[in-house]
């Protein structure tokens, strides 16, 4: 039997329930399909920092080397100083497993989902790659007569022209892959003239992929086409802070961030999987955080690991739910409880993989 050995950090707030219910769809299409899948958690996050004072080891990333995938639900907790757990985890499973790649699809399932007036499943369909180890999250920068009048605060955004040049491979790659073979660039090259380093790798390395489509957009006016024209967007690739912004808005026009999965990959070595949403702190142990895009982190898992047809099952079966009402929208207080959703979405996973 193929098995496979999985990581999973269900972390803090809603983070244990929509990872119990990924865990649960992996399973159902495991078993289909005679594949194993071993678990091995972490219990890192909040309780664990608070109770042992550890946040994130080195010595556990380097144990994460040894798996085929990472599952992650979500980190932060209102009692723990703003973002410290998720740089040593989040930033620091990216940073050190170099995961430059954070892949994140934008896709509708369907038009009652997206708030855009008159835009169906054929208007948005479009996947962002967002660089995951430069720009402003690096870290370089500090704080200067910290806490008097004269305070001053930096933070170095960096690019390098390696980063540039593996990243529009990979964009290159995956555009060629997708249907419509048009790849946009999205930066602030007109304002920011660090981008010009970026500017001329795309160019360079869109020589070689001439039945590519270059397009171009600047942050701001990506935000805009991305509401009014959803439909000009098909493969997208921009910086760190900018990805992250831009997908915030994609994970509205496709319904939620219920739904919004992403991928913090490095092409052929051990990749992590998560939700594109925080913790929720405020649904926390109430059983109604919504797990379809803890879910969808495991179908982008699976399709990671080549498993094709257990990675389809399991977008079929979420589209399928969504589309004939079975889960009636992906925010939390649909009426459903997190574990019905996960048993509905399993369910629907083992009758796709039954035929
Ligand atoms: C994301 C998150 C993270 C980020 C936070 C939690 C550090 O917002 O994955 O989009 O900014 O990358
Ligand atoms: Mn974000």
């Amino acid at each position: 039997m193929k098995t496979y050995r999985i990581a999973v950090l269900p972390g803090d707030g809603i983070g244990p329930e929509v990872t119990t219910e990924a865990v649960r769809v992996l399973d159902a299409a495991a078993e289909s399909l005679g594949l194993a899948f071993e678990k091995t958690h972490y219990p890192h996050g909040a309780e664990h920092y608070l109770s042992t004072g550890e946040t994130f080891p080195d010595e556990v990333i380097e144990e994460m080397r040894g798996y085929d995938a990472i599952l992650l639900g979500a980190i932060g907790d209102p009692r723990i100083e703003v973002g410290m757990l998720e740089r040593a985890i989040i930033a620091g499973l990216r940073f050190q497993l170099d995961l430059y790649i954070n892949l994140r699809p934008i896709k509708l399932f369907d038009a009652k989902l997206c708030p855009l007036k008159d835009k169906g499943p054929e208007h948005v369909d479009m996947v962002v790659i967002r660089e995951n180890t430069e720009d402003l999250y690096t870290g370089i920068g500090g704080f200067f007569k910290k806490g008097t009048k004269d305070e001053v605060a930096m933070q170095e955004m960096i690019l390098t022209r390696r980063g540039a040049d593996r990243l529009f491979a990979y964009a290159f790659e995956l555009a060629e892959k997708r249907k419509r073979k048009k790849l946009t660039l999205v930066d602030k090259a007109n304002a920011v003239r660090a981008f010009d380093l970026w500017t001329r790798a795309f160019e360079e390395m869109g020589q070689d992929y001439p039945e590519i489509e270059r397009d171009h957009a600047y942050v701001d006016a990506a935000c805009m086409w991305m509401v009014k024209n959803p439909e000009w967007f098909d493969t997208v690739v921009t910086s760190n802070v900018f990805g992250d912004i831009l997908t915030d808005l994609g994970a509205m026009i496709q319904g939620g961030m219920g739904l919004a999965a992403s991928g913090n990959i490095h092409p052929g070595k051990v990749s992590m999987f998560e939700p594109i949403h925080g913790s929720a702190p405020k649904y926390a142990g109430k059983n109604v955080a919504n797990p379809l895009a803890a879910i969808l982190a495991v179908q982008m898992m699976l399709d990671y690991l080549g498993e094709d047809r257990a990675a389809t099952a399991v977008e079929n079966a979420v589209r399928g739910a969504l589309l004939d009402g079975e889960i009636p929208s992906a925010s939390a207080g649909n009426g459903l409880g997190t574990d019905e959703m996960g048993r509905i979405v399993s369910r629907r996973v083992q009758a796709e993989l039954a035929g």
